[in-house]
């Protein structure tokens, strides 16, 4: 039997492209080994994609419904297996990984639902006849997933866009590669055409390839370095659909009156969950200077310095590692980098173990450091600045070229309704985490987060363009000037 490194046209085969193993960061044990698919693989893949697109769009949609929710079904009979993959392969803790499979899950009945009210059909009756909406597919959608979901998010590119008729070539994480196998299988358990959704492993070079093919549209979530890149190569190219989704610079602002210990609770829990990795993670604290902020700042030290750590076997750990030892490196440098600038440790972010992904959480004052870069770090550190004033808070949460996910934690009303004008943030929460975002609203942020193409509730949108129709139901003269009566 060949490897299951590539899907094509309804059939697995061995890739024939670059090697690339995936490494726990809790175990150091290689979770996923195989070949990544050559430039030839790729365009098969996107031919196989284009030839079942004549098909499947225009398959009646309930008969494409039915398919996904067969997919769903499979998902859910196979829901743990979904979750020990995921925690193998990129560390995060068990119940964590448990979560993301249970939102893969999820996302057939909600992305029905938002198609429904956002890419459905309308019929208003006019004068002449009937005003008529419909939406039709694109045609062959790349999607590319990122390593810290890498079932749920390329998962919620996926559906929407086979629900509305696309067919898709998928290119996950070369760092959490093994979910992606078990969602082919359990679409194909389902029923759906060969051809529809294929599969290409691989790393970068099978993602350039990809691009290169002849695509209609390129749905991706990751980085924002790798977002603009892919900005930059389809300059020029209207009429490719791209929705990009990328990372952030979030900040929380802390404001009484507010009970300090639930302010704590909540920045913690944006800040730290899945070991700081969620694109929405807070990652700026700003707070008040004085008592209140004080008491606010030394509970979520209180919190960093408790919470436990552990490989994703352990039913207690709060926190996994990070993806992989070279990124538990990249956050220590991080740190160092920030504290020479002049900012001071509350709690220092640590490596725990040479070789492995596991950190502590870390907390820099950097009220009095220059020349902070507004760069994401993607691990479970915050920076925190202090502030005199509420005017000064807001000004420092916008201090951001970024603008996906922001929170404020404040009992008054009026500081959270002057909040919803100020901040400039696509996903804006009041005493809630900024980190858990709830599929059934959009999700999407401005600036450098994205390209205005939310997803979540408003995949619908990207993944078909509304057809608008008037229509007579028979042919009759009509009259202008200089006609013939
Ligand atoms: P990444 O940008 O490194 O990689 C994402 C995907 O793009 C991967 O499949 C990767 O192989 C591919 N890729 C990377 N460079 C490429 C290139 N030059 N050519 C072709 N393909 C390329 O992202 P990541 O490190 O896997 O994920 C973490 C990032 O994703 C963070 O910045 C995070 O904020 C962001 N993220 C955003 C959201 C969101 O919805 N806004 C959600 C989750 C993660
Ligand atoms: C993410 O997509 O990285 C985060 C989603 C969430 O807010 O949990």
């Amino acid at each position: 039997m060949s490897a299951r490194d590539v899907f094509i046209d309804g059939a697995w085969e061995s890739g024939e492209g670059v090697a690339f193993e995936s490494v726990c960061p809790a175990t150091g044990a290689v979770s996923w080994s195989g070949h990544g698919a050559s430039p030839q693989q790729v365009v098969r893949a996107v031919t196989g994609a284009r030839a079942a697109f004549d098909h499947w769009s225009v398959e009646p949609r309930q008969r494409r419904a039915e398919i996904l929710v067969r997919y769903r079904d499979q998902l859910a009979a196979r829901k743990s297996e979904i979750a020990e993959t995921i925690s193998r392969d990129m560390g995060k803790v068990l119940w964590d990984a448990a979560g993301e499979a249970g939102a893969m899950i999820g996302k057939i009945d909600l992305s029905s639902a938002a198609q429904s009210e956002r890419a459905g059909t309308k019929e208003t009756e006019a004068a002449f006849g009937r005003l008529q909406l419909d939406h039709r597919p694109h045609g062959v959608m790349a999607v590319f997933g990122p390593f810290n979901f890498p079932g749920h998010l390329p998962n919620g590119h996926i559906v929407p866009a086979l629900l509305a008729g696309n067919t898709c070539v998928f290119k996950p994480s070369e760092l959490a590669p093994a979910v992606a196998n078990i969602m082919i299988e359990c679409l194909v358990e389902a029923g759906l055409p060969p051809g529809c959704l294929n599969l290409v492993h691989g790393g970068r070079d099978t993602g350039a390839a990809l691009l290169e093919s002849d695509l209609d549209g390129v749905l991706f979530t990751g980085s924002a370095k790798t977002g603009i890149a892919f900005h930059r190569h389809f300059a020029g190219r209207p009429e490719i659909i791209l929705a990009l989704e990328m990372g952030g610079n979030n900040p929380l602002v802390a404001w009484p009156p507010c009970d300090a210990a639930a302010a704590a609770d909540i920045i913690a829990q944006g800040a730290f969950l899945t070991t700081g990795q969620r694109c929405s993670c807070t990652r700026r604290l700003i707070l008040p200077e004085g008592k209140w902020g004080d008491d606010v700042l030394s509970a979520v030290a209180a919190r960093a310095e408790a919470i436990r750590i552990g490989p994703w076997s352990d039913e207690t750990a709060f926190m996994g590692p990070l993806v992989s030892a070279q990124a538990a490196v990249a956050a220590c440098t991080f740190q160092d980098m920030l504290m020479a600038r002049g900012g001071r440790p509350v709690v220092a972010l640590t490596q725990q173990e040479p070789g492995l992904g596991f950190v502590s959480p870390g907390i820099i004052d950097v009220t009095e450091a220059q020349d902070v870069p507004d760069e994401e770090l993607f691990g479970p550190l915050i920076q925190v600045t202090r502030v005199a004033t509420l005017e000064q808070a807001f000004a420092r949460a916008n201090a951001t070229k970024y603008g996906l996910a922001g929170g404020v934690v404040c009992d008054d009303d009026e500081v959270w309704q002057q909040s919803l004008v100020r901040m400039r943030a696509g996903i804006l929460n009041r005493n809630r985490p900024t980190a858990g975002a709830s599929g059934a609203l959009p999700f999407g942020g401005s600036g450098l987060s994205g390209n205005h193409r939310a997803s979540a509730w408003y995949a619908a949108d990207y993944c078909a363009w509304p057809q608008a129709s008037q229509v007579a139901p028979k042919a009759a003269r009509m009259q202008a000037v200089g006609f013939p009566e």
